[in-house]
Order: C-alpha cells, then structure tokens, then sequence
C-alpha cells in the first residue's frame, strides 16, 4: 500500500488528528468543551500595530471599519484590545480603564462593539503585573472574569509576564474555571509563548494557546513562528487550536506576495486570523489578502485539521497540506528562496490517493484542470501558490 504521507512525526501527528476525526475518540476528550471556537477563532486585534496607543475612539472606528470593509461579513468577528488598557484597581479590587483613553468605560466600548455585529475582547495577565506594568490577574482570578463577563467581554487573551515562579498550568487552568464560574461563554486564548509546553496540557484548558515567540513582521519572524507551530499539528481540533501569533497583514514591512504567504500558511496550520493592521485605512492589496474567502474556508474547514509539511524535496521549497471535510486537499507550494523555483506536489505526498485531481488556484480564483499524479507551478520567490486538489474518483 502507498502511504499518503512520509511517515515522519508530523505525519504520524496527522494520523492521529484524522483517526480522532473519524472515530472521534481520542486527544478531542481532552480539548476545552466550552462550546466556543469550534472552528479557528477569527478577528482583530490592537496590539501588532497599535501596541500602547489604544483608545476608544480607536476601538470604535475600528469597529466600523470592520463592518464596512467587510471583514466582519468575512468572519472577523472577535475585536480584542490588548494591552494597555487597564491602569488601576478600585477600592473593591476592580480593574479600573484608562480614564482619558477610555472615558466612556469598557461596557459601553463592548456594547458599541457589539451594536456593530461584532464579539468584544480584552487582555490581561496571569502574574501580577501585565507586559506593560498594568495591573493583572493573579490571584484576582474570579473578580477579573466576573467583571469582564458584567462588561459584555466574549475573549479574553491572558498573558504571561511577571509571573516568575508561577506554575503555568495551574494558573490557566484557575482562570478557565473563573471564565466558566462566571456564567458568560468567553473564549479563553492562552499567551505564554510555548514557555511551558502548552501543546501538553493547554488544549483542556484554553481556546488557543500561544506556540511561539512574539511575531514580528518580517518574512523570517514569520517563517520561524510557522515551523514552530507545525510541530504540534496534532493536538489541534475543534475548541482548541495552536496560536502562532496574530497576523501583520498589511503592516508594511512584509511584500505582498509575503502577506500572501503569511496568510495562506496560517489557513494551512487552523491558525487563529487574528487581524493586526490598521484596518481603518488598508490598501486594496491588503483588503485582497484578509478577505480571501477561499482561504479563509481552508483555515475554517470543519474537520479543523491542522496541515503539515509534506515535502522532503529542497529545504527552501516546500509543500503544506491540509485535509478538509469534504476529502479534498488545501496545498501550498510555499517558495522560501530568494528565486523563482518550479515546485512539483506529488499527490499522494498531499494526501491524495486518486491518481488524478481537479485543482483550483485559491489566489487566482480558477480551476486549472485535471491533473495526474502530481501538480506543478512555478513560485516567485518569497511566495505561495495554493490550490485545492479534489480526488478524482473512478
Ligand atoms: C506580550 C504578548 C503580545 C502582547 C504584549 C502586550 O508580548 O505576547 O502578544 O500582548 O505582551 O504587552
């Protein structure tokens, strides 16, 4: 019998991910059952762009820029502030806003956020001060939940700074019972930055769990945090994905073709597309890349399989697959090098165990014909081609 894939780890890690699907037995009875993120969890978020700079009015306008430009309509539904927001507590040990940055409070920025058909998400910190030096979370646990939940809060990303000492474990897993105490269904998204092995333990815990170091937007950054997170493709599922960070998008300092293959990547692993541009004044070009509905079907597939690399071939030219629901392959051929490079996907590498495919180009928006046995495109450098092979069954 030919074997789909190589049996290397990764391959094995996708073994068990599609025995789970079918059998639906196995790493899914460990996975958080809140209900929530059943596909990747889709959105945006302040931090990659804006860092401290958030604001109200920031929020607002963001909000309204999701909704018109369509990204709402395209999934994008959790707006989250992340740090920065919070300066203080109360006399009763509430987390109290930035006054001027937020004058209006939170419940009213959530309810705007929300009268736009959008989800509303916040940051916090599982030690005791945030990355920023802000107020945090540690042993304020159900307070924190109860009061976001009391504002509207649908998300809540916990950060791991200032929390020397601290067993991970235990203080995520506090904070999701808090989450759960708190009556509100609130998608719990882990960031210690695969400090502590998340891929271990954290898939019972939260929504989402940082694999990597923060992102930054170069391709080099990018291509670090994708190899990092496809070392743990099989314990993600529905409920509980591997974060490899928030996407820069449009944020200037990546090409187009880069962006391009930053987020056809992120579709591949089930990544989060947590949107971090300033998408109040995006150009065409970015807008062109976040609302590819064909990718982003590939990222929110139901069977909510993380794809793998699948080549052995040359280390700078490289394919990626990922199995989908109805039994058709999402594939990339994912240039790395400085030069264009023909690149050939051998179907049973991806997955395909039908001699021929029918293939579309999910950037070019076309179906490109039958093909036997295998599929070749030539890649510009720091670029992606990716298609969906169907099988073509006899
Ligand atoms: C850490 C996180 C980032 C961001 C900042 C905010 O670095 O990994 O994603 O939340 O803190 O201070």
């Amino acid at each position: 019998m030919t074997r789909p894939f190589p049996p290397t780890r990764r391959a094995l890690a996708l073994c068990c991910s599609l025995a789970t699907l079918l059998l639906g037995a196995g790493p899914v009875g460990r996975r958080l059952d809140n209900g929530l993120a059943r596909t990747p969890p889709m959105g945006w978020n302040s931090w990659n762009h804006f860092g401290c700079n958030v604001s109200e009015q920031l929020i607002r306008e963001t909000a309204d820029a999701m909704a018109s430009s369509g990204m709402r309509d395209a999934g994008y539904k959790y707006l989250v502030i992340d740090d920065c927001w919070e300066v203080a507590r109360d006399a009763n040990g509430t987390l109290v806003a930035d006054s001027v940055r937020f004058s209006h409070g939170i419940r009213a920025l959530a309810d705007y956020v929300h009268s736009r058909g959008l989800k509303f998400g916040i940051y916090t910190d599982a030690g005791t001060q945030t990355c920023q030096g802000r107020p945090a979370t540690l042993d304020r646990e159900v307070q924190d939940a109860r009061t976001f939940a009391s504002w509207g809060v649908d998300y809540v990303k916990e950060d791991w700074c200032h929390a020397r000492g601290l067993d991970a474990r235990t203080q995520y897993a506090k904070f999701r019972d808090a989450l759960a105490q708190s009556g509100r269904p609130i998608v719990f998204s882990i960031c210690e930055w695969g400090s502590n092995q998340p891929w271990e333990w954290a898939p019972g815990i939260g929504n989402l769990w940082r694999t990597t170091d923060d992102i930054e937007d170069t391709w080099p950054s990018m291509l670090s945090n994708l190899d990092q997170s496809a070392q743990h493709a099989g314990v993600a599922g529905p409920g509980a994905w591997n974060d490899p960070d928030m996407l820069e998008v449009g944020n200037g300092r990546m090409s187009d073709a880069e962006y391009r293959a930053h987020f056809s990547l992120w579709a591949i692993e089930a990544a989060p597309l947590i949107a971090g541009n300033d998408v109040r004044t995006m150009s065409d070009a970015t807008k062109t890349i976040l609302l590819n509905a064909e990718v982003i079907a590939v990222d929110q597939d139901s069977s909510g399989v993380q794809g793998i690399l699948v080549s052995s071939g040359p280390p700078e030219l490289q394919i990626w697959a990922k199995p989908l629901a109805d039994g058709s392959r999402a594939v990339a051929l994912l240039n790395r090098s400085a030069a264009p490079a023909r690149i050939q996907a051998n179907f049973r590498r991806a997955g395909i165990t039908a001699d021929s495919a029918t293939v579309r180009d999910l950037w070019a928006h076309a179906d490109l014909g039958t093909f036997a046995r295998e599929f070749a495109a030539t890649v510009p450098p720091h670029d992606v081609v990716m298609v969906r092979m169907t099988p073509v069954r006899r």
